[in-house]
């Protein structure tokens, strides 16, 4: 991506695994050009193939990746690189300074790093600015969300309008943070399942019908705070904390924090395999993808209808 015209045609897809192949999906979908790179010989012959899948639920007229011959050549023309290998911080460390050795000059590394932070991993490259956390929700082709940081705000500017250009809703982070902003939330909730789970107070199976049938249903639509500014009635948020703040307080403090050990994740996988019985994983996955496209069609549906908030 320029600096100076904003416009990114031709995208750098690194690491040809669950992320990779989902962005390429979403960025073929877009009608823009991607290569792709993957040390594994086997990730590069099935990305096509995999793409292809992914591109089903967009609906999208099917493009084709194109497979570079090596890691030096898949950035030699990029605007955008997109960067999807294995979280581990060395590995980011040493790939993010090679990536930005052989790209062009005006091209940004966007690292889809689910928890690690730009000063850990972007400290050795030469120009630090043109790497920024860009953080998708999984799967990226179906899910909005992308939170992005990086300590040049007018190249996270130029890089947030791409992605609201090209149908994302980009959140720029203001300081950086171990597992952003999603991650984060996702985690305290989860850390509070598997407690709920180790103290026996309800199976695999409730415990996520109780996210299911009940607050997930209003997260599609308002987050957090919108949520107890209603649950305070024609009070308010305002209301809502004079009258049931003390109630959070009281059950913050009974919050657990469980260890995951071999015990927590033994119970985890016997609990998910009873509640997923008779389910191939590829049956869940095409639910899982229909159901968030029927979602955002419907939420866009009331967005049309509704002034934005
Ligand atoms: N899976 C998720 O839910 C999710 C969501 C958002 C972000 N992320 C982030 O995306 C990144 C990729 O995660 P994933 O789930 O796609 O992992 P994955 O294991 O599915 O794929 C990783 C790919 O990277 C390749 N790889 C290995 N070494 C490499 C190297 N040196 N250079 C380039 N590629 C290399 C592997 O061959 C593999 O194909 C991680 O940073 C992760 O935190 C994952």
């Amino acid at each position: 991506m320029s600096r100076d015209k904003g416009k990114i045609h031709s995208i750098t897809i690194i690491g040809c695994g669950t992320i990779g192949v989902s962005w390429a999906a979403y960025f073929l979908a877009q009608g823009l050009d991607v290569t792709a790179w993957d040390p594994s010989a086997s990730a590069r012959e099935s990305f096509t193939a995999r793409v292809a899948l992914d591109m089903v639920a967009l609906e999208a007229i099917p493009g084709e990746p194109t497979i570079a011959s090596s890691q030096e050549q898949s950035v030699g023309e990029a605007d955008l690189i997109v960067e999807n290998a294995p979280e581990i911080s060395e590995l980011k460390r040493t790939l993010l300074c090679d990536l930005q050795n052989a790209a062009p000059v005006h091209a940004v590394i966007a690292s889809s790093t689910s928890s690690l932070m730009h000063s850990d991993i972007a400290q050795d490259v030469g120009d630090p600015g043109r790497v920024v956390i860009a953080h998708p929700f999984n799967p990226p082709h179906l899910v909005p969300l992308i939170e992005l940081y990086g300590p040049d705000p007018d190249v996270v500017q130029r890089l947030a309008a791409f992605y609201q250009e090209v149908g994302k809703q980009p959140v720029v982070m203001r300081r950086e943070m171990i597992g952003h902003i999603a991650n984060r939330l996702s985690s305290a909730l989860w850390r509070e399942a598997l407690y709920l789970l180790q103290e026996g107070v309800a199976s695999v199976e409730d415990i996520d019908r109780a996210v299911t049938a009940g607050p997930g249903l209003r997260w599609a639509i308002q987050g957090p705070f919108l949520t107890y500014h209603l649950g305070g009635g024609q009070g308010g948020i305002r209301h809502y904390l004079e009258h049931l703040g003390p109630s959070q307080q009281y059950r913050w403090a009974s919050l657990g924090e469980p260890l995951m050990d071999d015990e927590l994740q033994q119970q985890v996988v016997e609990g998910v395999e009873s509640a997923t019985q008779g389910h191939e994983l590829e049956k869940l996955f095409a639910q899982r993808d229909a159901m968030l496209v029927a979602l955002q069609k419907a939420t866009r549906v009331k967005a049309k209808e509704e002034e934005p908030i």
